[in-house]
């Protein structure tokens, strides 16, 4: 007889309102297994996941662990069970210790209360010895590099002695490099009967790491198939439908407009931030898109950052439209027509209790100001136009911001700013989380801006994203810039080599 699944979760249904966010669906992980879970942004693939850690109550269907009915809507007793969650935005406290982590909310103590720190530290180590995780357990969280924090989190997993691991986009600012690193311990996981879920919009990590897949469409289970009887193409097809599959492989074909119409709109000369960045000059023109990679922790994010006057620099001049730019906070940068796309959207970018309507028209107010009223139905039509134009799922304005799946929170984020027609758009990592299609339409977004005029300067890791949509590429190693790139001059092996990433 065969072994039933670890976890199998039988026509599961979950309803809000009158959304059916996940209609019968099935789910089942074997020991040793790793599955991915696929599908748009909006699928419902966090809500399967949730379901089977007990967070979510299943409006229909039912789970069972080693062939046994389990309670459902119980997060203590799915733990018992042996099943833990890794989500993309860390449930770890972040100002105390990793060995307090791996062990919060269930201490070994020594009776009277007392935590038996020797007990746990054995624990830890041993643990980290088993899976090949070094750690300092005495590092305070926050302290440490995201893959660290990843790794935290697997070893808290380990500690509950889980069974089955279900990961929900785990590498989302994960570098390459690291991105390896979390599957070579996934693999050690696999290897020592641990089942795993995987949710993940990047297909090369699918192809890299998983067994077999689940693919989800609208709430629907679609197809499961063994991943070694899948290739790419026709799993974007499955994803998303053919026609915009076809468009998002074309995206790349598009022009390359290095230096865009010429006019200078951002120049940066001599940028210095001690312990930072330093020495970093370019010029971003109007009419192009100018991509700036390199690894995580290069201190990108630092650069724009203090462009958009959210933090200063030492040294160095910016130039905006010829004219001395100084943004001492970021409503004068704004003020000046700056756009900024935050990279952390959950705690920079959206106001996550207020509705997409109202996070979308938030920084164009004054334009919907008349006579000091707010003209409520030109803002309404505003960002209905904006929903359809951006495709944001499901197309309701009033839904809280909160309640979106996190690649349409992304979509409403970019939106937001894109309303303001700016003419510098500053993007940080703008499709962590995004599934394809909406990958696709982003970049024909950004490519508009450009072609109406606006300069477009992004940050992203994403080498591929970097080769789909720049006009010039610039390469930061470490707080330099070390070199600038037509992107219709360079390939791929050249950039990778430029970033000092070993191919390995
Ligand atoms: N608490 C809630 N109340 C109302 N609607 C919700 C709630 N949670 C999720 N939804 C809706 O359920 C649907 C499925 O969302 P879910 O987060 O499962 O998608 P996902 O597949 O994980 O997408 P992504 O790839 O963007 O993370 C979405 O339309 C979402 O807006
Ligand atoms: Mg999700």
């Amino acid at each position: 007889m065969v072994e039933p699944p670890l976890i199998r979760g039988i026509g599961l249904g979950k309803v809000y309102g009158n959304l059916v966010a996940l209609d019968d669906a099935d789910l089942s992980v074997r020991a040793g297994e790793v599955r991915a879970l696929i599908g748009s942004n909006g699928a419902g693939k966090s809500t399967l996941i949730k379901i089977l850690t007990g967070a979510v109550m299943p409006t229909a269907g039912s789970v069972e662990m080693a062939g046994e009915p389990v309670r459902l809507g119980s997060p203590p007793e799915m733990i018992r069970r042996g099943v833990a969650c890794i989500y993309q935005h860390s449930n770890l406290a972040p100002a105390m210790p990793v060995l307090d982590n791996i062990f919060l909310g269930r201490q070994p103590t020594l009776g009277f209360g007392f935590v038996d720190r020797k007990r746990q530290r054995r624990e830890a180590r041993e643990l980290m010895q088993r899976f090949a995780i070094d750690l300092d357990l005495d590092a305070t969280v926050a302290a440490l590099p995201t893959v660290k924090q990843k790794e935290v989190e697997i070893l808290k997993a380990l500690a509950l002695d889980a069974k089955v691991i279900l990961m929900d986009e785990p590498t989302g600012w994960l570098a390459a490099a690291d991105v390896r690193k979390l599957h070579a311990s996934i693999r050690a996981l696999k290897a020592r009967g641990v089942g795993i879920v995987y949710i993940s919009h990047m297909l090369d990590e699918i192809f890299a790491v998983c067994d077999t897949m689940t693919v989800m469409r609208d709430g629907h289970v679609i197809a499961e198939v063994d991943v070694a009887d899948m290739d790419r193409p026709r799993l974007v097809a499955l994803m998303v439908g053919d026609d915009l599959a076809k468009s998002s492989a074309g995206a790349s074909l598009a022009k390359r407009i290095p230096r865009g119409n010429g006019i200078v709109r951002l120049r940066c000369r001599g940028l210095g931030k001690r312990g930072l960045f330093r020495d970093i000059s370019f010029d971003v023109n109007a009419g192009e898109i100018f991509c700036i990679t390199g690894l995580i922790g290069s201190k990108r994010t630092e650069l724009i950052r203090s462009l958009f006057g959210a933090d200063r620099f030492d040294s160095g001049s910016v130039e905006f439209d010829g004219k001395p730019a100084v943004f001492r906070n970021p409503s004068q940068a704004i003020g000046a027509s700056i756009g900024f796309v935050p990279e952390d959207r959950h705690r920079d970018g959206l106001m996550l209790g207020l509705s997409v309507a109202e996070n979308l028209v938030m920084s164009a107010l004054g334009r919907y100001r008349r006579f000091g009223l707010l003209d409520r139905r030109k803002m309404a039509d505003a960002s209905r136009r904006s929903v359809s134009s951006l495709d944001i799922q499901p197309p309701d304005g009033d839904k809280q911001v909160r309640l979106l799946s996190g690649g349409n929170q992304q979509k409403v984020l970019i939106g937001k700013w894109l309303s303001l027609s700016p003419r510098l758009i500053i993007l940080d990592e703008p499709t962590v989380g995004v599934d394809v299609g909406a990958k696709a339409e982003i970049y024909a977004m950004l490519r508009a801006e450009r072609d109406r005029g606006a300069a477009v300067l992004v940050v992203s890791s994403d080498i591929e994203e970097v080769m789909t949509i720049a006009d010039r590429v610039a390469i930061m190693v470490a707080g330099k810039l070390t070199a600038v790139h037509d992107a219709d001059k360079v390939t791929r092996a050249e950039i990778i080599r430029d970033i000092g990433e070993s191919a390995a």
